[in-house]
């Protein structure tokens, strides 16, 4: 039995992908994979929805392309990756997924759970039928998705050096991240967080970011400009949604 409870607020994000699996195949795609970080709607008339550890992504719906017809997109840090099928089933012409895994370090740190990597990915691209591809590559994409990783890399201004070379001219880099609460700020607009502070026996959240913050090693990476999109608070934790642009 999962810890995390499937709510409305996951719920109405997932249904933006409804799979539609066959009940059977749905409660046993659920069994085989030990822990979930998106919450998936398998199959919606039965119920049948992964306990995703992640909490209330509505905030991010409003930011994403309307539209993806045709556009190659990159999805950095995907790990169940439902932001990736969710391009693919919305037109996008290519999709690829990458992470490097570090969740197998916080994913047994927080919950005692070990994976093996790419179980939930493996097991959705199975069920979907996606051509999503999950590996390294060198190119250039439209449109990139960086949610939830900026705050867990050691050098984040390399990171966005990095996304603004995979960035092709007038491209899009779509940052969600780790905020600073109110109280933290202090005028800091970047703030680096203390081993397991932002959650318990979870060492790989190294930073918050405010807007401007994001804005400044932007410009450094070489984007063009950035747009603050919002700032919410979300189970208790501050998040950010910025806009590069290349
Ligand atoms: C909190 S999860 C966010 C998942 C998803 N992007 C979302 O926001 O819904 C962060 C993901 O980034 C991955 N990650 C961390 N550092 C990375 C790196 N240097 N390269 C690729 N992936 C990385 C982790 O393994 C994990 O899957």
């Amino acid at each position: 039995m999962s810890q995390f409870s499937v709510t409305d607020a996951e719920r109405q994000v997932a249904d933006l992908l409804p799979i539609q699996a066959d009940p059977e195949l749905a409660l046993s795609v659920l069994d085989a994979v030990p822990f979930w970080f998106h919450t998936f709607a398998l199959n919606r008339a039965e119920g049948i929805y992964t306990p995703g550890a992640a909490r209330d992504h509505r905030y991010r719906v409003s930011a994403l392309p309307a539209d993806f017809g045709g556009l190659s997109v990159l999805d950095v840090g995907t790990f169940d990756g439902f932001y990736a099928f969710l391009a693919e089933r919305s037109g996008a012409g290519r999709v690829v997924a990458v992470d490097n895994e570090q969740y197998r370090l916080w994913v047994a740190a927080r919950w005692g759970i070990e994976l093996e990597g790419g179980e939930g990915f493996r097991a959705i691209h199975g069920l979907v039928g996606s051509s999503v591809e999950y590996r390294r590559l060198d190119e250039q994409f439209d449109f990139v998705f960086c949610f939830g990783i900026l705050h867990r890399v050691e050098d984040p201004l390399g990171l966005l050096r990095v996304l603004r070379e995979r960035t092709a001219p007038a491209g899009t880099v779509l940052v969600e991240t780790y905020g600073i609460r109110p109280e933290d700020r202090d005028g800091k607009e970047i703030r680096a967080s203390e081993p397991g502070e932002v959650y318990a026996c979870d060492d790989y959240v190294y930073w918050g970011f405010g807007q401007a913050g994001i804005a400044r090693l932007a410009r450094d990476a070489g984007f063009e400009r950035t747009e603050a999109l919002d700032e919410v608070d979300v189970d208790g934790h501050p998040r950010v949604l910025a806009r590069l642009i290349a």
